[in-house]
């Protein structure tokens, strides 16, 4: 799949890294707001064209438009894309709106092309093992989870933080999706949701880069909680926060019948939002967790008994598996749909904080399979040597 880079800016370098691995993933052209900025980023990874984000969507060369810009451009991007007759894999949030999000999945029917959206992450091996466990019974049916993030926000590490305090961002729009696509994909759809908010500071400084020292006006709530109740019966809550100094809370728990599985993490921000980690369970049977002792650094973070691949920052995973969606014409398994889902939650989540009620969740979704093993040789390797469509 030719696909066309829009957005070359922070998270760029590692699609990059990653489509560079798989030879069904060619990126034919780079392009952003900033000309110079994606030159120096074609010339780093061999991307033969640079060009205007209107140019490489104009390019009949190009099949699959990744869009990698900032979440209030996201969903412009994309409608342009599928208006193009292109394929969709974008980041996340999938729109800054739910109306938004619809249209482009309207779009993308009405003309036959593939959407895709991150998170990926529940495609790595960490959370394919987990998956795994549940479907196995290991720990009975799920009764709950509970998920937490306490940071103190973005900027003492990202050079342009603005985006993250703006609308679009904030950490229920900017974290959220990652575990809450997690929890989709272990515990299935949610159908009811609740939610309190609140922003802590009014502006905030950058405290990294060229641009230190500098104010940026805070648009969004920036401490987050919510209760979740899935269309199986079982409930959890979320915490989402970029106004914790620090803290010892569990990451990512799931409460079962007969046990509790946990995502453990040394590392405050990185819960749900990477491939790989730990993972323990204790059952009814047992009186300690399973793969004890505690994982010392992050060498020791394999568990036994994962088998599944993509035990290190994949991100472009997603759009691997779209292009052999496309060519299977099967849905994508970081699919459209289920970012939309994902989307709606967040939103009610919102709605909630600010109309003090319960609100259900109007749209659900398809719960991704997992990957197969051996993903991608399993899906068939002559792909490389069917002629492309176009
Ligand atoms: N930085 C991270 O650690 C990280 C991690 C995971 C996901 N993300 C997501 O990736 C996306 C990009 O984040 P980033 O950190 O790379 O941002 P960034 O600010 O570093 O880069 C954004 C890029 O988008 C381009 N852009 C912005 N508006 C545009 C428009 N209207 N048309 C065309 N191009 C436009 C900019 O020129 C720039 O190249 C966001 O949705 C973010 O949530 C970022």
């Amino acid at each position: 799949m030719r696909v066309g880079l829009i957005g070359t800016g922070r998270i760029s370098d590692i699609y990059l890294k990653t489509c560079a691995r798989f030879p069904e993933l060619t990126i034919a052209a780079c392009g952003s707001l900033n000309a110079e900025e994606s030159r120096a980023k074609a010339e780093a990874y061999g991307i033969p064209k640079t060009g205007t984000p209107d140019e490489i969507i104009a390019d009949p060369q190009i099949d699959c438009i990744l869009n990698l810009t900032i979440p209030a451009a996201h969903a412009e991007i994309s409608l342009k894309a599928l208006n193009a007759g292109k394929h969709v894999y974008s980041e996340k949030p999938f729109a800054t709106t739910v109306a938004d999000g619809q249209r482009i999945l309207d779009l993308a029917e009405a003309k036959g092309l593939k959407v895709g959206n991150a998170p990926d992450t529940f495609l790595g091996g960490r959370w394919q093992t987990v998956r795994k466990l549940i479907d196995q019974g290991v720990i009975g049916k799920p009764t709950g989870v509970m998920a937490f993030v306490g940071t103190h926000g973005v900027e003492r590490h990202h050079p342009n933080p603005d985006f993250y305090y703006q609308t679009g961002g904030g950490p229920l729009l900017d974290l959220g999706p990652y575990y809450l696509t997690a929890m989709v994909f272990l515990l299935g759809p949610i159908r009811r949701v609740s939610g309190m908010a609140r922003r802590t500071f009014d502006r905030r400084m950058i405290e990294n880069g060229p641009r230190y020292g500098e104010w940026m006006p805070v648009e969004v709530d920036t401490h987050s909680q919510s209760m979740i109740e899935f269309s199986s019966g079982a409930i959890g809550s979320m915490t989402m926060s970029f106004d914790v100094w620090d803290s010892e809370t569990p990451r990512f728990e799931i409460y079962g019948e007969d046990g509790t599985i946990c995502i453990p993490d040394p590392d405050p921000v990185h819960g749900a939002n990477i491939f790989q980690g730990p993972v323990w369970y204790r059952t009814r049977a047992q009186s300690r967790w399973e793969f004890q002792p505690r994982p010392t650094g992050r060498d020791d973070w394999l568990v036994a008994d994962n088998t599944h691949g993509f035990n290190e920052d994949s991100r472009g995973l997603g759009l691997l598996d779209l292009a052999y969606a496309v060519r299977d014409d099967r849905p994508p398994r970081a699919s459209g749909a289920l970012a939309q889902h994902i989307l709606t939650v967040m939103a009610g989540i919102e709605t909630s904080a600010a109309e003090h009620r319960f609100v259900d969740i109007d749209c659900t979704c398809p719960v991704p399979a997992m990957l197969p093993e051996g993903f991608p040789a399993s899906e068939n390797t002559s792909y490389k040597d069917i002629e492309h469509a176009s």
